[in-house]
């Protein structure tokens, strides 16, 4: 059973397909390391949200950090949905791919004045504002330009989403979002700034969430929050609950967004809130499963503690496993029965001088050199934390739909890796 994507399967001769097309033969035209990612998978994604909040006034705005390549926000463009940045360069980005400003939500704990002037410029839909200096500096910007910033304040519910310490943002000892006591004081003070204006309220608590809990919680302490605020004479319009949920790597059991959502929107109307716009923040939901990162095996090394399968992809191409110690599928992309015989346990590490480069450990793997691995579920986080370490260009990406596959970004050169550097003649 290949984890995650219905669009990921394997033919009855061993080879593994992603929709129609074989991913050793794309290994072969396109070379490795190699991203691919299916166009339906991310479609089938985006529509299960869209049938989860049908009926409802809403915005899934794609949190672009998980995946920034143009075609794919051209794809989620395509299907209605905003975007959540975090950077002057993702809204370039955004509107290089054909998005629209006005579904553009702007998150982040450090935004500088010529990112919020470019973002009021461009005339995005909401700043999802985290500390009260921010808010001041917003005011200025925003009065030097004439306009009034359209602000949610990004509340930190202090709620434990149960996930890996690094990818938790809504408890009290992270940096994100602004304290839940010191919410109202600050919505106050929002209110008071003259070129602001308060549009909604902001919560994300962390990643690779896989229980419905964490967000019920949060859910709450934000209603209460809407609840006195509308109560001292502030208006609410939309509800931000941002992103988070969790994707099956191996063995996981993620809510579906409709399992995720339909508790969570009965306890906004339960509260009297149904008229209230709902944003959404998905990122890691929307692609994980939709990319696979293909690798080639260059040797083996048995040995007597461990045994190593040393592939021409390494922590610089993902850097999941080697930062967050994260688990992802390793299949290979042909399997024959012949060499299943000789199947043993490697670990899977890439050719970057750390022994930290792993991608996968104890893996059970029938492979030689020049086999091709897949790294599954690589679509979220994979090459958009990519890094030329060890002067190694970043990998080559290509977008598949039925049997069409296309190259959406270039194998970086190494004359690319230094272009902008100079000698010193
Ligand atoms: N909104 C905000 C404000 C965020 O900070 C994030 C992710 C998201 C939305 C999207 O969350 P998602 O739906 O993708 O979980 N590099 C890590 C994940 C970092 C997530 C950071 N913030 C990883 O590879 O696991």
């Amino acid at each position: 059973m290949l984890p995650g994507s219905p669009f990921l399967h394997r033919d009855a001769a061993g080879s593994l397909h992603l929709e129609a097309l074989e991913l050793n033969e794309l290994a072969s035209r396109f070379g490795t390391p190699l991203y691919v990612y299916s166009r339906s998978a991310m479609q089938a994604a985006v529509a299960a949200y869209q049938r989860a909040l049908a009926g409802r006034q809403h915005l899934i705005c794609y949190a672009m950090k998980a995946n920034a390549n143009l075609a794919v926000l051209q794809t989620f463009a395509q299907a209605g949905c905003g975007f959540d940045i975090v950077s002057g360069g993702e809204l370039a980005r955004v509107l290089a791919a054909g998005g629209s400003a006005d579904k553009v939500v702007f998150s982040g704990v450090g935004k500088t004045r010529a990112e919020m002037a470019q973002a009021l410029e461009a005339g995005v839909r909401c700043f999802n504002v985290e500390s009260i200096p921010e808010l001041a500096v917003l005011d200025e910007v925003a009065r030097a330009h004439g306009v009034r910033a359209p602000v949610s304040l990004r509340v930190n519910p202090d709620v434990d989403p149960k996930t890996h310490p690094y990818i938790s943002t809504g408890l009290k000892g992270n940096k994100f979002g602004i304290a839940h006591s010191e919410a109202l004081v600050t919505y106050q003070r929002a209110a008071e700034l003259q070129s602001l204006h308060i549009t909604g309220i902001d919560c994300h608590i962390g990643s690779q969430i896989t229980e419905v809990s964490p967000y019920q919680d949060a859910l709450d302490r934000v209603l209460d929050l809407v609840e006195a605020l509308e109560a001292q004479g502030l208006s609410i319009h939309h509800l931000d609950l941002g992103g988070g949920l969790g994707i099956t790597y191996t063995d996981e059991t993620p809510p579906t967004p409709e399992q995720l959502l339909a508790p969570l929107l009965a306890r906004i109307d339960a509260r009297g809130h149904s008229q209230r716009e709902i944003v959404l923040e998905p990122g890691r939901s929307l692609v994980g499963n939709a990319g696979v990162m293909l690798t080639e095996v260059l040797f083996l090394k048995p040995g007597e503690q461990k045994s190593f399968c040393i592939v021409d992809a390494g922590m610089n191409d993902l850097m999941r496993p080697a930062m967050y110690e994260a688990t992802m599928g390793i299949v290979a992309c042909q399997t024959n029965t012949e060499k299943a015989k000789t199947a043993h346990t490697w670990d899977v590490v890439g050719p970057v001088c750390e022994s930290g480069d792993w991608l996968g450990r104890d893996r059970d793997l029938a492979v030689a050199p020049g086999d091709r691995l897949a790294v599954l579920s690589a679509g979220a986080y994979g090459m958009s934390m990519a890094s030329n370490y060890n002067a190694r260009g970043r990998a080559a990406e290509v977008m598949v739909e039925g049997d069409q596959a296309r190259l959406i970004r270039e194998r970086e050169s190494v004359s690319d890796l230094y272009r902008l550097e100079k000698r010193w003649d």
